[in-house]
């Protein structure tokens, strides 16, 4: 599988990169940036360990090296500034991603790409790119709350001093503030998470608000979040690449599933080779099912928002 890397300079993107390099399963990484210095230096600097991983090709390219891409991720995009309100940058992003989209199209994309969206506010984003491009159902992918739910069941584990791949407990819903945890499946080993030693609801909670807010506590601590979205990115493309079939729960536009229509966000998805290839509409309880749809709600609300062209 070839992937190419949009903002492949940035610390999200050579995250990603490095993360598809260790895991030796995609066959080329090509590294895209504004900043074709950067790019490059990425590029080399991971094909310097590949005498040491995998017969991998890796280097930096032009938006010509992704016509014949299998995958192609976007984690280009702007930070807010500090006096910046969240509508604002929300639109200031929409204005680079759709320069993206269309350097992508008129450059050409497979017939059979996926599109992997990272770039922040990402389910919107998502929803924007499924739109431009017109891939068929299914190939354009957000990362959505994958990222939350694999910080969620990292810090449960660290908690609880449990095995970190045995904790099981999902986060639905916006990638932001209405994110949405999923107690009524959480489990470890297969067990009840709220019988496992040590754990309570007000413990369960805390954790949850710590992952949460992590993105805003990575920004604070090392400028942004890098290596979990790098393995979070992984996650999606090599179950894509061995078409693996896992349940993810990453953004795609929905089309019913838990009464969600027309809005980019995450629910149990089943990815594989043709990407997005089902949801999962797998039973919630009534105050989480009403919680992924408040998310839905205020995620339709800010879209709206930003296809009218309002200003934050
Ligand atoms: C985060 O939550 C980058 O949105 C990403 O850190």
């Amino acid at each position: 599988m070839k992937v190419g890397i949009i903002g492949g300079g940035g610390i999200v993107g050579s995250s990603a990169g490095f993360a598809l390099q260790l895991g030796g399963i995609v066959h080329e990484i090509v590294i895209v940036d504004a900043n074709a210095e950067l790019a490059d230096g990425q590029a080399l600097d991971m094909l310097h360990g590949t005498a040491a991983i995998a017969d991998q090709s890796i280097r930096s390219g032009g938006y010509d090296s992704l016509a014949d891409a299998d995958c192609i991720c976007i984690t280009a995009g702007l930070r807010r500034k500090p006096d910046e309100s969240r509508l604002a940058l929300i639109n200031r992003n929409v204005e680079l991603f759709r320069s993206i989209l269309a350097s992508i199209k008129s450059h050409g994309l497979r017939p059979d790409a996926t599109v992997l969206v990272v770039s922040n506010p990402v389910d919107i984003l998502t929803y924007l790119a499924e739109k431009d491009l017109g891939l068929p159902k299914g190939r354009v992918i957000g990362l959505g709350t994958l990222l939350d739910t694999l910080r969620f069941r990292s810090l449960l584990a660290m908690n609880l001093g449990a095995p970190a791949t045995q904790v099981q407990a999902m986060i639905l819903g916006e990638h932001g503030d209405s994110m949405v945890p999923v107690w009524s499946s959480a489990s470890v080993a297969g067990l009840p998470l709220e019988k496992y030693p040590g754990f309570s609801p007000k413990l369960g909670e805390a954790v949850f608000q710590r992952a949460k807010t992590s993105g805003a506590e990575m920004i604070k601590k090392k400028t942004g979040a890098g290596f979990a979205v790098g393995v979070s990115i992984a996650e999606v493309i090599h179950a894509m690449a061995l078409d693996s079939k896992r349940v993810l729960p990453v953004s795609t536009v929905q089309s019913g599933c838990y009464g969600l229509r027309d809005v980019a966000i995450s629910v149990p998805t089943v990815v594989g080779r043709a990407g997005a290839e089902a949801t999962l509409e797998i039973d919630l309880w009534p105050k989480e099912l009403q919680g992924l749809r408040r998310s839905g709600g205020i995620l339709q609300e800010t879209l709206g928002q930003v296809l009218s062209g309002a200003k934050g």
